[in-house]
C-alpha cells in the first residue's frame, strides 16, 4: 500500500469515528433538543483549536467508545476536554471510556490547565460490570487530586445518574441545561419502590431543582449553546491553575470613577431592604458581574467581576432576601465560593449588611452551628487579599464571620451608615433596659428614647473605627476607587498558614 492509500485509509477511519453512533441516533439526539458531543466542542472551544486524542479507541467495532477527548483553547488559553457521546452506547462509561477521560485529566493536571467535562451518559456500561465501576473511581480519584490545583468544570447536558454524579460533584462548578439534563443518585423508579414517592425525572433532579433547592448546580442555562458560552465566560475570570493569577482584562472603565447614585442606595432605615446587586454592578468594571448560584440561598450573593482589570470574588449579604440573614444554605454557598477563590488566587471583596444568623428550630437542628462555622473557617483560612466593606448592619457573630478584621481581613472599610454592634437597637434596648421599660409611665416613648440613645452610642461605625477594627470610613460614591486602591496595595501580599497536612474544616 503506498502512502497515498494509507492517508486515504486514515481519512476514512476519521470520518467513521466522527459519525459516532450513526445518522439515525444523531437525528434522535437533535430531536431531543441536544447537540452531539462534537457540536458541543465546536461551540465551546476557539474555532479550529480542537485536537482530538484517542479517537481510535475501539469497543465492539465502534470507534471512540462513546467519549471524545482532547485539548484546545478558550480565548487563546489551553483547556482539556471530554465530551460524552450519547449516540454511542448512550454515552455509557466502560473501562476504556474511563481510561480516555483519565488520560486527559492527567495531562491537564501536569500541564496546569482546566478540565471541562461535558456529561451526557446512561451511567456505567451495563455489559461491562465492575470495570466501569473501577473506571468511575479512577475518575473520582483524579477529580480529588486535581481539586484546588486546576479549575474543573462540569456541564451536565443529558442524564447523569447513580455514582456517576460524584465526578461533577467534586468539580468546582456544575452547569445544567433546563429540560434536557438531570442528576440523581437513584432515579424515579427506585425512589418509588423504596419510599413510595411518585416523582418524575425533572422534579427529582432537573436543572431547576439543583440550581434552586439542592444547590448542586451553580448555573442553570436555558439551552446548550448558552451553557457552553457561559463556561467560556466563567473561565475568563479564572487562572489556569493555582500557581497563576487570573488574566488581566484591560478596560476603558475609569478606575477613579465616582458613582453619586451610591449615596442614596443604602436606606438609612436599617429595616428597609435594598438590592445589594445594585452596589455590586455599579462598582465593577463595565458593570459586569457573573453571579454564581444565582437562585440558591439568595440571602447571600457570590460571583465574579473585575476591578481595574483584575478578577475578584464578591461575597455579599442580600438585604432583599431574608433580610440578608446567614442560614445553613447561605453559609455553605459562601464557604465553598470563598475556598475556591482562595485556592485560585482570586482576591475577595466582601460587602456586609447582615442582621445575624437566622433563628429557628429548623436551623438549629439542621446544624447551623457547624455550617455557619464553615463560612467562618473559609474566610479565616483564606490568604488571598481580603477587603471588607460594611454598608449597613454588621451585628453579632455574623459581624465576626463576614470577613472581619479579627479573622484576617486586610482592609476593612465602612460607609457612614454602618451599624456595628452586638445586636440591633430594638433587641438590645429590650434586654438591657428591661426593668426601666417595665417601670416607665409611657413605655413606648421611653423605648424610643433609649433606642435613639443606643443607636447614637453603639450603632455606628465610629466605635469600631476608634478600635482600629475599621480602617477607613468612606463616602459611598467613592467605593470603586477605594476598592481598586486597596487591591493595588495588596497585590504582593504574602501570608501563609502554618504548615499542616490539611485543616479540619467542620464538614
Ligand atoms: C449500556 C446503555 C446504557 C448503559 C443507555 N444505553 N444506557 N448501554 N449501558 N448504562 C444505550 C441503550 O441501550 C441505547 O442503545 C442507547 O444507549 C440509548 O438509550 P435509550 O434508552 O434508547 O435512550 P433514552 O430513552 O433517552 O433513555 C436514556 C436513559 C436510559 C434514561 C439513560 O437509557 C437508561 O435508563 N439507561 C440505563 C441507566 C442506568 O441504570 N445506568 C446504570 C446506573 S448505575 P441503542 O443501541 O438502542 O441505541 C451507575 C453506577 C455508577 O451508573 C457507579 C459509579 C460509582
Amino acid at each position: 500500500m503506498d502512502i497515498q492509500q494509507k492517508i486515504k485509509e486514515l481519512r476514512e477511519k476519521n470520518i467513521q469515528a466522527e459519525l459516532g453512533g450513526g445518522e439515525e441516533r444523531i437525528k434522535k439526539q437533535h430531536e431531543a433538543g441536544k447537540m452531539t458531543a462534537r457540536e458541543r466542542i465546536d461551540v465551546l472551544l476557539d474555532e479550529g483549536s480542537f485536537t482530538e486524542i484517542d479517537k481510535f479507541v475501539i469497543h465492539n467495532n465502534i470507534l471512540t467508545d462513546g467519549v471524545i477527548t482532547g485539548f484546545g483553547t478558550i480565548s487563546g488559553r489551553l483547556v482539556f476536554i471530554f465530551s460524552q457521546d450519547f449516540t454511542i452506547f448512550g454515552g455509557s462509561l466502560s473501562g476504556s471510556h474511563a481510561k480516555k477521560i483519565c488520560k486527559i485529566m492527567d495531562l491537564a493536571l501536569e500541564n496546569g490547565a482546566p478540565v471541562i467535562g461535558l456529561n451526557d451518559s446512561g451511567g456505567a456500561r451495563i455489559q461491562e460490570g465492575v470495570q466501569s465501576l473501577g473506571g468511575y473511581a479512577d475518575i473520582f480519584y483524579r477529580n480529588t487530586k486535581s481539586s484546588g490545583v486546576i479549575p474543573q468544570i462540569s456541564a451536565v447536558m443529558g442524564p447523569c445518574a447513580g455514582g456517576a454524579v460524584y465526578s461533577p460533584a467534586i468539580t468546582d462548578f456544575i452547569f445544567m441545561v433546563h429540560k434536557t439534563s438531570y442528576m440523581f443518585v437513584t432515579g424515579p423508579e427506585v425512589v418509588k419502590t423504596v419510599t413510595h414517592e411518585e416523582v418524575n425525572k425533572s422534579e427529582l433532579g432537573g436543572a431547576t431543582v439543583h440550581s434552586q433547592k439542592s444547590g448542586v448546580a451553580h448555573f442553570a442555562c436555558k439551552d446548550e449553546k448558552s451553557c457552553l458560552l457561559m463556561i467560556r465566560e466563567l473561565l475568563s475570570f479564572l487562572p489556569s491553575n493555582n500557581l497563576e493569577d487570573a488574566p488581566l482584562y484591560l478596560t476603558q472603565d475609569d478606575p477613579k470613577r465616582i458613582d453619586p447614585q451610591l449615596i442614596s442606595l443604602v436606606p438609612t432605615n436599617a429595616k428597609t431592604p435594598y438590592n445589594i446587586k445594585d452596589i455590586i454592578t455599579t462598582i465593577l468594571d463595565d458593570h459586569v458581574f457573573l453571579e454564581v448560584h444565582a437562585n440558591y440561598a439568595q440571602n447571600i450573593v457570590v460571583g465574579f467581576g473585575r476591578l481595574n482589570g483584575q478578577s475578584v470574588g464578591i461575597v455579599a449579604n442580600q438585604p432583599n432576601y431574608l433580610a440578608g440573614c446567614l442560614d445553613i444554605h447561605a453559609s455553605l454557598k459562601g464557604a465553598r465560593f470563598v475556598r475556591f477563590c482562595d485556592a485560585f488566587n482570586i482576591p475577595l471583596v466582601t460587602l456586609v449588611d447582615v442582621p445575624g444568623f437566622l433563628p429557628g428550630v429548623d436551623q438549629e437542628h439542621g446544624g447551623i452551628i457547624k455550617h455557619g462555622a464553615k463560612l467562618l473557617y473559609a474566610f479565616a483560612e483564606a490568604t488571598v487579599p481580603k477587603i471588607t466593606l460594611i454598608t449597613r448592619k454588621a451585628y453579632g457573630g455574623a459581624y465576626d464571620v463576614m470577613n472581619s478584621k479579627h479573622i484576617g481581613a486586610d482592609l476593612n472599610l465602612a460607609y457612614p451608615t454602618a451599624e456595628i454592634a452586638v445586636m440591633g437597637p430594638e433587641g438590645a434596648v429590650n434586654i438591657i433596659h428591661k426593668k426601666e421599660l417595665a417601670e416607665a409611665k409611657n413605655p413606648q416613648k421611653k423605648k424610643e428614647e433609649l433606642t435613639k440613645k443606643y443607636r447614637e452610642t453603639f450603632a455606628n461605625p465610629y466605635k469600631a473605627a476608634e478600635l482600629g477594627y475599621i480602617d477607613e470610613i468612606i463616602e459611598p460614591q467613592e467605593t470603586r476607587p477605594k476598592l481598586i486602591k486597596a487591591l493595588s496595595i495588596l497585590k504582593k501580599k504574602r501570608r501563609k498558614n502554618p504548615p499542616k497536612k490539611h485543616g479540619n474544616i467542620p464538614l
